[in-house]
């Protein structure tokens, strides 16, 4: 089986239990979200890709926020999910299946790009930007968001360990009884070495990569109000161990009309 194949049947499997806020954001927390993203767009509607959209998150987001949401995603399974979501909340967005590397649409089809938590497993993420940028109109939006998951210093390393334990306590799969982190480690243990930003998704390695990829003016943004306000819903025993460091990092094409 092929990396992409192995990656799709664990995204698939993880359809089941996977929410990350997508169907479960309360309105405080969109409204966050809202909040954040709101500075990094211009006024809309804009034509907005979501690639690896999973269940939805931003895509659900942008589309309420007014704005012509296409998503794509490797797994059909979240796609099925993210569609039934969206048809809940009266949202029109065109779900299709695809690979974030190669992409099926035409050159300059959109004025924003967004990912959430996928750079760290694209297997070729340089290639994959400068795809991003062929269907990015000239002067287009890039914005990525996400966080150094597997960082691999020792102090990181130390607090993932104590809260794995604390999760092996008091959190298990609610489909299959089983521990999740299992089935994670399963995959990924043998993809890592395949994945160049796995342990290393950090605004620094991120930038060359954007600039490579022919963007330019690029921002950070340490989406603040979102980790506050995750923080105060974590449970107080897991705080002292949160490691989330995730972050946006925005770019515009730097390709010229032709
Ligand atoms: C960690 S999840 C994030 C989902 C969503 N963006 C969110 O923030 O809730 C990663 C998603 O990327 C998708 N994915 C992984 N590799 C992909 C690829 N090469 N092309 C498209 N989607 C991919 C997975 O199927 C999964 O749904």
């Amino acid at each position: 089986m092929t990396v992409k194949q192995q990656i799709e049947e664990y995204w698939d499997w993880r359809s089941t239990s996977y929410t990350n806020g997508a169907t479960s954001l309360g309105s405080e927390e969109r409204e966050l979200w809202k909040q954040s993203l709101l500075p990094h767009l211009e006024r809309g509607p804009l034509r907005v890709l979501d690639i690896g959209t999973g269940k939805g998150f931003l895509a659900l987001l942008l589309a309420d926020m007014g704005h012509e949401v296409t998503a794509i995603d490797i797994s059909q399974s979240m796609l099925e999910k993210a569609q039934g979501e969206a048809i809940k909340r009266n949202l029109d967005i065109k779900f299709k299946k695809g690979d974030a590397e190669n992409l099926a649409f035409d050159n300059s089809s959109f004025d924003v790009v967004v990912s959430k938590y996928l750079l760290w497993t694209l297997p070729d993420p340089e290639n994959t930007l400068k795809e991003w940028d062929r269907v990015l109109r000239p002067g287009g939006k890039i914005i990525a968001i996400d966080g150094n998951w597997f960082d691999p210093s020792p102090v990181k390393k130390f607090k993932r360990g104590i809260r794995k334990i604390l999760q092996a306590i008091t959190y298990r799969d609610s489909t299959t009884g089983l521990l999740r982190p299992g089935k994670f480690n399963q995959y990924y243990s043998s993809l890592h070495p395949s994945l160049p930003l796995y342990s290393n998704v950090k605004p620094e390695s991120i930038k060359p990569l954007f600039e490579k990829a022919g963007f330019e003016d690029l921002r950070t943004d340490s989406l603040p109000m979102i980790h506050k306000y995750n923080l105060k819903c974590m449970h107080p025993l897991f705080r002292p161990w949160n490691t989330d460091t995730f972050f946006l990092i925005s770019g515009i094409s730097s390709k010229q009309d032709k």
